[in-house]
């Protein structure tokens, strides 16, 4: 017997008797327990209760005065399940020692209790209650790893040393496609042929990892990595198209003007040249390659996103009702086009110039990819984009979407054209076939518009183009739309041209100068400030260039409109880069010149805003 532990158990004693309850006390203290004594039933359920960890043992007499000891020991057990009760009985009824010994108590001892007896039963009654806690602690730990082989998003193989599986966990059982029977008759190389240099049956990205635990079993950790290098692919793509955009959008910006003054020049020497003149062939052409030019440049301003988009709320059904006579002539009459319009289609916030020609893009790549004839459908739905769906690709937001959809039953493509078909100057058709800029400006103009677009395409069978843009929310957007008269307006306000680029500036005061306006130029928006405070007369317009250096078009009119409120505002641009005046054109607030421009053009735009009312 020792007379010291380690830890002293607490011994819960339960006796009516006071000097019986300090004998026993006593002699348990003196062998190291720590004892707790209570004379009555309560009591001792209260001091249980109380206790920060349940007593080990439990001695119970079994006549308390206010409570039957078989039913103490009952209550003990909902609050201390692991205690060892040991009964104590004074009448030596066997009768009743037994009732208690089916209540659940563990051993019983007779009174009078002989000191060395209970110190004895006691010491039985510990051990067992260490063993059944360290049993129980045991199994909570074996619960708690079986719950993480079980949830873990990682798959795990347990495996002997010859490769043969022991145990896999379910997400290995669905990575393998298997139930854990069949799995367990196999080996890793069988169940993951992919981790063997030996062929990959799919197009899994999987990383394996291996670990010997003890001797002869190895633990294979396999994580599914398919998801996330898609994922990556995806960023890396889009940041290439972003680099190539801003590229193509600096170039299409300092085309723009210099298209504008080839445009205006040819043009104003065309209206001063008589019928016959021997040159005016001459200058036709070259107004021709700069309208040209000009569309060329239109579509990288598309793609790099920084073209003005002219928003209203459109029905995207009433777009392909427009195009389909035009579509149907050109894909020619081997291919037959069916169209599935969704009739409760929600209105989109888009530019319908530009949907058309997302739709004519789609379209004429769709005849491409069919030279043999087949069908090509359009269809129109509204959608939904889930959590899920934005976990799968980079981009659009889950959220409420009508989709536009172009199917074709052509050649279909392989992954790498796939990967590669929204590059601008990407193209597998032949030289002089193909700009490679068709899908380019497609992406461009649907990313601009807060949409996006997906291919699904498979070799020999076909492709869908699925376009998605986001359901309009907002009220319907007021439009500016210019009205085209066949003469060129005239007036006698006075306009502040505020232009950057000499050549425009010089231009746009020769033409508005010989339309009868009094025209004050500025070369920064500094300039234009001084003017607007030293001008003594009335400034009836501001036609401003967006992008320039120090203040931009936006900013200065801003300071314009807080020294003379009434002043109407012209912007001219090729292209958008500050988020404020996108926005302004976006909602229509804002009167806008593209550029390029002609004479007739700016002239146009310059009475139409100052006739607002
Ligand atoms: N419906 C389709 N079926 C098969 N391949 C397609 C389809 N649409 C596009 N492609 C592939 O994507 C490439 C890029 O298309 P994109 O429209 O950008 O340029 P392009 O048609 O070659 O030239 P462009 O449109 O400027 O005349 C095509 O060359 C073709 O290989
Ligand atoms: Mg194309």
């Amino acid at each position: 017997m020792k007379s010291s532990r380690p830890e002293a158990l607490s011994v819960l004693v339960v006796d009516d008797d006071t000097q019986m309850l300090k004998t026993i006390k006593d002699i348990l203290r003196l062998r190291g327990y720590s004892a707790v004594i209570a004379a009555t039933g309560r009591e001792a359920l209260k001091v249980t209760s109380e206790m920060v960890n349940a007593p080990a043992v439990a001695l119970v007499d079994l006549q308390l005065p206010d409570m039957d000891g078989i039913e103490l020991i009952g209550r003990l057990r909902e609050i201390a399940a692991l205690t060892e009760v040991v009964i104590l009985t004074g009448n030596a009824s066997i009768d009743s020692a037994v009732r208690a010994l089916r209540e659940n108590s563990n051993d019983y001892l007779l009174k009078p209790v002989q000191p060395e007896l209970l110190v004895g039963t006691i010491e039985r009654a510990g051990e067992r209650w260490q063993r059944h806690r360290a049993e129980l602690a045991m199994s909570e730990s074996e619960e708690r790893l079986r719950l993480i082989f079980d949830h873990v998003s990682d798959a795990l193989f347990i495996a002997d040393d010859s490769g043969r599986i022991i145990d896999a966990n379910p997400a290995a059982c669905a990575l393998s496609s298997q139930s854990l029977e069949t799995i367990r008759a196999l080996t890793m190389a069988e169940v993951l042929p992919e981790s063997s240099p030996q062929g990959r049956s799919d197009h899994r990205v999987l990383d394996v990892r291996s670990a010997a635990f003890a001797p002869g079993v190895l633990v294979y950790t396999v994580r599914d990595l398919t998801r996330q290098r898609k994922l990556e692919d995806q960023l890396v793509q889009a940041q290439k198209m972003e680099a190539v955009g801003q590229l193509a959008g600096g170039v299409a910006h300092d085309f723009n003007n210099l298209l504008t003054v080839i445009m205006s020049y040819s043009s104003m020497l065309l209206a001063d040249m008589g019928a016959n003149d021997a040159v005016r062939g001459d200058i036709q052409e070259i107004s021709d390659a700069a309208q040209r030019a000009a569309a060329l440049t239109r579509q990288l301003l598309a793609f790099s996103r920084k073209q003005v988009l002219q928003m209203r709320a459109v029905n995207v059904n009433s777009v392909v009702t427009d195009v389909e006579k035009m579509l149907r002539r050109l894909i020619g009459e081997d291919i037959l086009l069916t169209t599935h319009l969704d009739p409760e289609l929600a209105l989109i916030n888009a530019d319908p110039g530009q949907l058309e020609q997302v739709l004519i893009n789609l379209a004429v790549n769709a005849r491409d990819a069919m030279p043999q004839g087949g069908d090509l459908t359009i269809t129109t739905d509204n959608a939904e984009l889930s959590d899920e769906h934005g976990e799968r690709h980079l981009g659009a937001a889950p959220g409420s979407y009508i989709m536009l959809a172009v199917t074709d039953t052509g050649s279909g493509m392989t992954k790498d054209v796939q990967q590669r078909l929204f590059e601008p100057f990407y193209t597998t058709k032949g030289v002089g076939k193909g700009t490679g800029l068709g899908l380019a400006t497609v992406h461009g103009i649907v990313k601009q518009s807060g949409g996006d677009v997906y291919v699904y395409s498979e070799l020999g069978h076909g492709t869908t183009f699925k376009v998605y843009f986001p359901r309009l929310t907002t009220a319907e957007p007021v439009t500016i739309t210019a009205e085209h008269r066949a003469i060129t307006p005239r007036g006698s306000e006075t306009v502040l041209l505020a232009e950057d680029d000499e050549a425009i500036r010089t231009l746009g005061a020769r033409v508005l100068g010989a339309l009868g306006y009094n025209v004050l130029v500025a070369r920064t928006g500094g300039e234009a400030l001084r003017i607007v405070a030293e001008h003594k007369g009335q400034i009836d317009l501001i036609a401003t260039d967006v992008v320039m250096p120090e203040m931009n078009g936006s900013q200065l009119v801003e300071r314009v409109l807080e020294a003379r409120p009434g002043i109407r505002v012209l912007f001219m641009s090729g292209y958008t880069d500050d988020e404020v005046m996108r926005r302004g054109v976006i909602d229509g607030q804002t009167a806008f010149l593209q550029k390029p421009f002609t004479p007739d053009l700016l002239a146009h735009k310059v009475r139409e805003v100052l006739d607002l009312p």
